[in-house]
């Protein structure tokens, strides 16, 4: 598939215009709301848990001090809630993200869970953080970033929102290529997904997205660079399970 023109980005498999992304990845995002934990914990078999457990643990927030952590494309606050968790009681979790029904979801699972009110799930977008420059501690994306239609200003963003000193880790889908388990799952991905959401939630079309979306999403070394481009020191990664996601991390120093 060709790299789409200056003005043009990936929908999944479909090239369109730039601003006209962000309004389809909404619609993925408001059908699925209800069913996203469902839906994730059959669709990783429950994997997608420990990769957040893994990104919380390597983030590591101070325990003794105060720590302001942002939380971006938070969803329903599934990266919130562990981050919350593995921090000491001044630390605090922003929660943001661009859909107001993720958002409800979210608000509603913090009612329930202890220490969801050290949480606040705030509406805004990745490409413009609603905040002053240096003022977080800490800055997460899980599986959030091949959604934002301008990847490279959500980095930009993300330097400028962190503090000198501050981490950035980013959980992604990343690439399979050990013989074998790339072809498992791929037919994992095309056959089973789209049959489990049209099954369990519905509607095929937003899982296929999902499918083809990992597809089109640059390989751990190119983004690599990207987050080096943003400004961020020691750019590295770590591929987990075989290369189905990849942990990104980078300092702002
Ligand atoms: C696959 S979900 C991930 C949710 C959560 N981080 C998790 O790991 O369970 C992707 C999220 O990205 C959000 N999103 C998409 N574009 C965004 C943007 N430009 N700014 C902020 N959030 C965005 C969607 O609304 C959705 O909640």
């Amino acid at each position: 598939m060709p790299p789409p023109a200056a003005h043009e980005t990936h929908f999944g498999y479909r090239q369109v215009p730039l601003e006209e992304k962000q309004g389809l990845v909404d619609d993925v995002f408001r059908k699925v709301a209800d069913r996203y934990d469902l839906m994730n914990d059959l669709m990783s078999l429950g994997l997608h848990r420990a990769w957040k457990d893994i990104l919380a643990a390597k983030l590591n927030p101070a325990k003794s001090r105060p720590f302001a952590h942002l939380d971006v494309a938070g969803g329903t606050g599934d990266v919130a809630f562990r981050v919350a968790a593995a921090g000491g009681p001044a630390t605090r979790v922003t929660a943001l993200d661009v859909n107001p029904d993720m958002l409800r979801v979210g608000r509603e699972r913090a009612g329930r869970r202890r220490g969801g009110e050290r949480v606040t799930f705030i509406e805004g977008n990745a490409e413009a953080l609603p905040f002053a420059d240096d003022t977080f501690d800490g800055y997460t994306i899980a599986f959030g970033i091949r959604n934002v239609p301008r990847i490279e200003t959500a980095l930009t963003e993300a330097f400028r929102a962190l503090k000198r000193g501050g981490r950035f880790l980013c959980l992604e889908f990343s690439r399979v290529d050990t013989p074998v388990l790339d072809r498992l799952y791929d037919a994992y991905s095309f056959a089973v997904i789209p049959a489990l959401g049209k099954a369990v939630a519905g509607d095929g079309a937003p899982y296929r997205y999902l499918v083809e979306s990992i597809r089109r999403f640059p390989g751990a070394e190119r983004f690599r660079a990207m987050i080096a481009d943003a400004g961020f020191a020691r750019a590295d990664f770590t591929r987990l399970s075989g290369g189905v996601v990849a942990i990104h991390s980078g300092w702002k120093l």
